[in-house]
């Protein structure tokens, strides 16, 4: 039957927040279901360096997925269909995996490692970890996104979009789960395997996928409808690209020269590109948002 023929009904099922919703209900997962027996083997084996450069990683995506899961309900409140209200229901769900998912790996690898090695216990919490631009990054975030109960307008909810989906999880999440991934899975041969991590990152990669491209298009119908001025779009990520840079390869930040995976050039290189491909994207009306799959892949 077409949909031409059917009575009013609750749902729409043609557009896109409803396709992605159905895609996080058929791609549930657990992140207690994920086997960590071989990576605390891997981690009994990294110098002690590399241990403190996985340590950092761990805690900043920890601290980056908590972050995002507390500032995200000001979006539900403001968007009315409920195919958005279901497709954000997914996504506060999915912010809340990932939290458990990285809590659990500090429970069960890094504490277990500790213990092993006869170190103190570390906090994935502790301030050591994150450097100024990160908290910079996050506290604008959670501005940009609280703002929105107060003074919900067009630019508002672009610039909300601009932090959130398109610079928190759009590059600097997308980028250091790359770097992650290329560390520890098995194309570097310096470091040894942390098969769990990568399967983790993978489901987590996928369902930001969804979370990126939710963002992308409603940023996108506001440029195509002539609601905002994509300038705006533009400044506002231009604004905070310098942030995401420092927190990723600045003093402090996710990557260094010596440590493992991508040097800090290389990271900085793909948080670029990604950005460019994205802006083009949302801004050109004749580029498509790519599709879920698309959106995660590895490769930039
Ligand atoms: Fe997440
Ligand atoms: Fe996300």
């Amino acid at each position: 039957m077409s949909a031409d023929d059917l009575p009013a009904m609750q749902l729409n099922t043609t557009i896109r927040p409803h396709n992605y919703y159905r895609n996080a209900v058929e791609k549930h997962w657990d992140p207690h279901e994920i086997d960590l027996e071989a990576d605390r083997k891997g981690a009994s084996e990294l110098s002690e360096p590399a241990f403190e450069g996985l340590k950092r990683s761990l805690a900043l995506f920890g601290a980056g997925e908590e972050s995002v899961t507390e500032d995200l309900a000001p979006l539900a409140v403001v968007l009315e269909d409920i195919e958005d209200q279901m497709f954000l229901t997914t996504q506060l769900y999915e912010e809340s995996k990932h939290v458990d998912f990285f809590d659990r790996y500090w429970r069960e690898v890094v504490l277990a490692e500790e213990k092993r090695r006869g170190q103190e216990l570390s906090s994935p919490t502790d301030e050591r970890w994150f450097n100024g631009p990160y908290d910079e990054l996050f506290e604008r975030n959670e501005r940009a996104m609280a703002r929105l109960l107060d003074d919900d307008t067009p630019e508002n909810r672009a610039r909300a979009h601009c932090h959130y989906h398109l610079t928190i999880e759009g590059i600097l999440a997308q980028t250091g789960y790359y770097g992650l991934t290329l560390a520890y899975g098995e194309n570097e041969p310096e470091l040894p395997d942390l098969p769990g991590l990568v399967e983790g990152l993978k489901l987590v990669r996928s369902d930001e996928g969804r979370h990126v491209g939710f963002g992308m298009a409603k940023l996108k119908l506001l440029v195509s409808s002539g609601t905002v001025d994509p300038e705006l779009l533009r400044e506002t990520v231009d604004e905070l690209v310098p942030l995401v840079q420092e927190s990723l390869t600045g003093n402090g930040g996710a990557s260094t020269e010596s440590g493992p995976g991508p040097t800090p050039s290389d990271l900085a290189d793909y948080a670029y590109t990604k950005h460019e491909q994205r802006m083009r994207q949302i801004t050109t009306a004749s580029e498509k948002i790519p599709d879920v799959e698309e959106l995660t892949e590895l490769e930039a």
